[in-house]
């Protein structure tokens, strides 16, 4: 019997998705992976068996697109084991810079998608009694940096909604791990990837400052796509995978420091916490 997972990644055509359905391939596990264009994908992966490998061309901002995707994967390899939500961009300016169509926009990828997503594959995990779902959030949906508020706002998002998903599907057999790299070194803060507002104020200093100092990243972030590939894969092979993780020692960092600021100011202001009670 076969007993390799199935799995359905996406935003699969670069980056981390793109490493990750390569070392899934090369590890002989079944995967449906998808993209905007399918032939980017096909490009991106070369050689592959569609006895292994399934290319879906998606539109994430679609409901139908979606489901429609899950139920040709499902019809192709026989069930879904793993959901890896990946896709998502980086989106910079301060929150007056930003018009709603940017907004909703990032929203309708970093989020709704994932949301989207998560809706189309449980009915086949409740029903198998079991499933991982991956979604990636970033250390910006802890403790995030000056300049990315709209970002921050959807990585929190896919971290709240991740943290009670996994509470609420436990009772099904199904284990939710949202996942908060640092910096990694993928097209993520490439021309190609990440947005900026279009409307620029020429007031906020720190939030321009704080831009260039990210381009600079560009090529030499510290985390390997490859090694996250790997830990994502364990995560699913894993009985008990933790419900958030950190990747990346930058990540790990940053998430301390927040920790320790969090216990500060809730110590430091607990009488207030506590005089409002009856
Ligand atoms: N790299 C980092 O430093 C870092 C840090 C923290 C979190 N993350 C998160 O990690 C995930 C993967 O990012 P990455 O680093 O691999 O970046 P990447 O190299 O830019 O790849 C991003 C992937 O997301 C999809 N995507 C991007 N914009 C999209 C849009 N507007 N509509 C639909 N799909 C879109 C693309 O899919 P297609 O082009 O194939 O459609 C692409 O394959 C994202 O959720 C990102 O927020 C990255």
């Amino acid at each position: 019997m076969d007993t390799k997972k199935v799995w359905f990644v996406t935003g699969a055509s670069k980056g981390l998705g793109l490493s990750l359905v390569k070392t899934l391939i090369e590890s002989g596990y079944k995967v449906a992976a998808t993209s905007r264009k399918s032939q980017n994908l096909i490009d991106a992966i070369e050689t592959f068996d569609e006895k292994q490998f399934l290319p879906l061309e998606v539109d994430l901002t679609n409901e139908r697109s979606i489901s429609e995707a899950v139920r040709r994967t499902v019809d192709h390899f026989g069930k879904i084991d793993v959901l890896v939500n990946n896709a998502g961009y980086g989106i910079g300016g301060a929150v007056e810079e930003l018009d709603q169509q940017e907004i909703k926009d990032s929203f309708d990828i970093n989020v709704f998608a994932v949301i989207k997503t998560m809706q189309s594959v449980m009915p086949y995990f409740r029903e198998q009694k079991s499933g991982n779902i991956i979604n990636i959030s970033s250390i910006a949906g802890f403790a995030a940096g000056i300049g990315w508020a709209m970002y921050a706002a959807t990585k929190y998002a896919v971290t709240g909604l991740s943290e009670v998903m996994a509470e609420d599907v436990k009772e099904f057999g199904v284990k939710v791990t949202v996942v908060a790299p640092g910096a990694f070194r993928t097209e993520f803060l490439q021309d190609n990837s990440l947005v900026f507002a279009e409307k620029k104020i020429d007031e906020y200093h720190a939030v321009s400052t704080s831009h260039e100092k990210y381009a600079t990243m560009n090529g030499t972030q510290i985390g390997d796509p490859e090694k996250l590939s790997r830990v994502l894969i364990s995560l699913a092979e894993d009985q008990n995978p933790p419900v958030r993780l950190y990747v990346g020692s930058d990540s790990y960092n940053r998430a301390k420091e927040k920790i320790n600021l969090l216990s500060e100011e809730l110590e430091n202001n607990k009488n207030i916490s506590f005089s409002t009670d009856f």
